[in-house]
Formats: structure tokens, sequence, C-alpha cells
């Protein structure tokens, strides 16, 4: 089915609009969000029975992670059928009815695209393995002989994002690149048959009317040329922070030129967010050219510290970068692979994979603070499934029944984001506590059972319904997520931010000690309790109060 569709027109002069310059983004995890036929697992008519639910709590679109056809080696992200729904997620009627549903809802709704690599199920790959070494098929991936004396060696000294080499050896000696798993074997961007695939695939869901993509490591899809050693021997610490030869080549820009043009054919502002790790917030700009994507995540401002001048200096670096493009910016502060930023506050300042629960008290109350930091920021912003329950990390899930392939290969980056991917209480009891009707694919500490979407509603003091005021709020002053600068109001205590958006003010405190200031306005919001007296306010430790003014 060939749909021919008029290019959009793309206003040229004056504030620049669109949909997604300002959107909240609602990731859902398909395995972890609902499941509607009681086998443990979500899936996408649990994700459709629950789309009143995100209706109601006020964000505008929802990021799906990939439910196509999969052997589920890495949770989805390897796919064996870009055009087919994996059975244990529902069917492509499924799909049909929920984006129709989330559409009359007035949800947007975004799918994964995972171009970087396909599962090693995918029918190119099985038949580049199942015709032999002279299989053409071999040159849409990376099939190289290896280094010694009978090839034995790995063609180059490129480690897996998920530990131990980037190459596996097949029968006949060859070997192959796989960045992650070795399930999950890198595409030849450089043949032309990828590229057309992949243009095809983006087509069949633009077709099916889905609002745009997430691209799965937008950063990785060129190689240098001759795939060159790195040399030393520690090269995860590298990632983010140096140009590697496998990630971020300049190469990879061409491609997204001739996917946005694809995306200006479709009407109603289609889009596509990068998921690229980059050394820099200006490494990241590239990504959003005008004739390239439109967003792209803002990962920088997820390994923020709660830090007042730290927090100052990303937000500050991230809108100069996204100005000379003209893209909006992007916060983001927890998704499916790094540790929930319940757990990250509540524990020393450290990386994005932290291990130990810590203080919940403090760390919930700190990421109710830079929650509503975040939603008071110029841009779009991406709020993660649970992050409105205020859910931890579950950092004591047994070795038994953790999934992430990087726990099982030694010193992969991310091995503990199962921890971060447990499915969501909905209610205070039941089995599952009504993720489903059976148990869940991974346990649910029974202290959900108070975190529960059920036991936090109507509550004023649950962090639920915070984030539906915020969001309310959010869209009562369309001018908080709009523009492309923050006004910081001089003066303030150190520790403690305050910055001006049009007709609003959002103060931050992100020491351990309350902070007494003059009162600025009428207090809209607060992400912990407060008090006004005469013309002072107290500012409580951890806390980000929103004003009116
Ligand atoms: C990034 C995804 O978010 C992650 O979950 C996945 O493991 C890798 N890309 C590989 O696809």
């Amino acid at each position: 089915m060939t749909q021919h569709f008029a290019a959009p027109t793309a206003p040229t002069t004056g504030t620049p609009t669109g949909w997604w310059r300002d959107a909240v983004i609602y990731q859902v995890y398909p395995r972890s969000f609902a499941d509607s036929n009681g086998d443990g697992m979500g899936d996408l008519e649990g994700v459709r029975d629950r789309l009143p639910y995100l209706r109601d709590l006020g964000v505008d679109a929802v990021w799906l992670s990939p439910f196509y056809a999969s052997p589920q080696a890495d949770a989805g992200y390897d796919v064996a059928d870009y055009r087919a729904i994996d059975p244990m997620f529902g069917t492509l009627l499924d799909a049909d009815a929920m984006i129709r549903d989330a559409h009359d809802l007035g949800l947007r709704v975004i799918v994964d695209v995972v171009p970087n690599h396909s599962s090693d199920q995918y029918a190119w790959f099985k038949r580049a393995i199942d015709d032999g070494p002279a299989s053409p098929l071999r040159d849409r991936y990376h099939f190289r002989p290896g280094k010694g004396e009978n090839g034995e060696l790995p063609p180059n000294d490129w480690e897996s994002i998920f530990g131990g080499p980037a190459w596996t050896r097949v029968a006949d000696g060859a070997w192959y690149l796989h960045l992650f798993a070795p399930e999950q074997p890198d595409l030849n961007w450089e043949h032309p048959a990828v590229a057309d695939e992949f243009r095809s695939i983006l087509r069949f869901w633009l077709d099916m009317g889905v609002d745009g993509f997430r691209v799965d490591v937008a950063h990785g899809l060129v190689k240098a040329e001759g795939l060159p050693d790195i040399g030393g021997n520690e090269q995860l610490k590298l990632l983010g922070n140096d140009v590697m030869p496998f990630f971020d080549q300049d190469g990879v820009h061409e491609i997204y030129r001739s996917w946005r043009k694809i995306l200006d054919e479709y009407p109603g502002e289609r889009i596509a967010v990068a998921e690229a790790w980059t050394p820099t917030v200006e490494r990241t700009a590239h990504y959003v050219r005008p004739d390239e994507l439109h967003q792209a995540f803002n990962f920088q401002y997820l390994g923020t510290h709660w830090d007042a001048a730290e927090l100052r200096a990303v937000i500050d670096a991230s809108l100069a970068a996204m100005l000379p493009v003209g893209a909006p910016a992007t916060w983001v502060l927890s998704n499916h692979d790094v540790t929930r930023h319940a757990t990250r506050f509540a524990n020393p300042p450290g990386g994005t994979q932290i291990r130990t629960a810590g203080d919940r008290e403090l760390g919930l109350r700190r990421a109710r603070a830079a929650t509503l930091l975040m939603l008071a920021l110029p841009g779009s912003a991406y709020v993660y499934q649970g992050e409105e329950l205020g859910l931890p990390d579950v950092t004591d899930l047994p070795d038994e029944v953790r999934q992430d392939p990087s726990f099982f290969r030694a010193a992969g980056q991310d091995g503990f984001r199962d921890g971060c991917r447990v499915p969501l209480p909905w209610t205070t009891d039941g089995p599952s506590y009504g993720f489903g009707s059976g148990g869940s694919w991974l346990p649910q500490p029974q202290s959900w059972a108070g975190l529960s979407v059920e036991a936090q509603t109507g509550d004023p003091g649950s962090t639920l319904e915070l984030y539906r005021s915020a969001l309310a709020l959010r869209r009562e002053h369309p001018g908080l997520g709009a523009g492309d600068s923050v006004d910081w109001q001089p003066g303030t205590p150190e520790g403690v931010l305050a910055f001006a958006r049009p007709g609003f003010l959002c103060t931050v405190n992100t020491t351990a000690a309350p902070v007494r200031l003059p009162v600025p306005g009428r207090l809209l919001l607060a992400s912990t309790a407060t008090t006004v007296e005469g013309d002072e306010f107290e500012l409580p430790a951890d806390s980000t109060l929103w004003w009116a003014v």
C-alpha cells in the first residue's frame, strides 16, 4: 500500500512550531507496562487498555520500545522481522488498534527503529551463514577473515558494549562484527540494500500511522574506513567521551538526511529522535540539523548529578548547542538502560549504573524535585514508565531471574538494566499488582503495592499526583516548554537555582538544608510541602517549587 501526500508546509519565519518541540513523551517498555493475557509479559493490548491512563496523566506522546518479531536476545533490540509483531506482544492488528486508539485520545505514537544491527535470526543473516563464505548476503554485514596464523584471532581489537570481543567466529572460520550481543550482528550501511531496506521499513510504519521513530544506536551505523584498531584495553571507558571508530562517524548524517526526506513526505509532522551517545552536546546537535532528525536524547543531562552548578552548566550548554541548529533541547532522567533517577539520587554521585538501593527517601525527594526542574525547562521532556510512581530500581533481583544479556558477559557496560525494567504495579493487590492476571517476568517487590497507581491516585502527596499536576500546569502555561532559553535569576545562595520562563518562576534547592527566600509570586506546585509566611517562603532541602509571576 503506497500513500502519496503533499509535502507539509514548514514555517520558515518567526517562532518555530511543531507538536514535538515542547512535547512530553512517555516511554512505554512493552514487556513491563501491562499484560492483557496473563502470561506474565506485557503486550500491545495491555498498552491499548491503559492509554486513557496516559492521556489523563497529561503526556503528549508515547514512545514504545521494540515489539517486533525477535528471539529476545536483547529484550527485542534484536529484530528478526521489522514488519511483524512478536507473538508475545500481539499482532499487527493489535498494533493498528493501539495506534488508532492513541490518536483518538490525542496521543501521538513513536516506535523504535533498530538500524545498527539485526537479529542473527533475520532472514539476511541466516542466509549469509547458511549459504557459506561466498554468500553475497555477507556483504550486508561486516564479515572479515580473522588474524593470526589460522585466522583464529578477531579481525580487530573492538570490544562489545556488552563485554567481550565485538567479533564472533562462524563455523566456516569467518568472523562477523557485533557491537552488542553476538545475536545482534552489525549491518553494513555501505551496502545499498541496507539503506533501501530501512527506507522501506520507515515507510511501512509511517503508512501504519505512527508519528515518528526513536532511532536506536543512531550514532553507530557507519564504521571508520578499514575498521581500525582502537588500541588500549579500556575501551568501554572511552564510550561517550571520545570519538570511536564505530560511533559518531560523520557518515551517519547522510543517512539521516535521506530519512528526513521520507518523514517530510508524510502529513502531520512525523519526527525522529536520535539515541546518539556522543562526547559533547555540540556533537549531539549535528544529528538535529534542519535537514536531519528532529530531536536527540540529552544524555549529558541524564548523567548530571543532583548539583546546582552542574545542572546549570549542562542546561546552558544544551540550550546553547541547540540554538545554531534550531532544534529543541530535550531532557530525560530515566530510561530502560539506566538506573532510575529515584535510585541514582539515593546514592552518592556515580555513573548511570548504580547497584545499591541507597537512601530511598532522599532519592525520592530529589527525584521529585528533579522532575519539576526538568518539566520547567524549554524543549521536549521524556518520562520513563513508572517514574511517575517514584519507582526505584530493584537492586536485589536474584541472578537467576535476570535477562539483560550484558549481565552474562564479563565486564559489560550495562549488566544491571533489569533493575529498571520490573513490571509496573497498577493495583494494591492481586497477582503482579494489576500488571496482569498472572505473574510478572521479573519479580516485583512487595513494597510496590504502596507505590501502585491505585494507591497513589487521589493522594495529593503522591508522586503520581505530582506528575499529573505538573503536566496539567505545563499545558496551562504553554510558555513553559516553548522557547530556547531560561532567564537565570541572580543572587541565589550556593546550591540554589532560580530561573524565569514567561509568567513563571522555578526555584530549586539541591542542598540538604532549607533556604528562606522572598516570595516571588503565587505558589503553583511544590515537590516537597513548604510554608509561605508573609514576604518569605521556605525552599525545603532537595526541592523544587513552581511559581506564577
Ligand atoms: C540501545 C537500547 O536502548 C538498548 O536497550 C539496547 O541494548 C542497545 N541499544 C542495543 O540495541
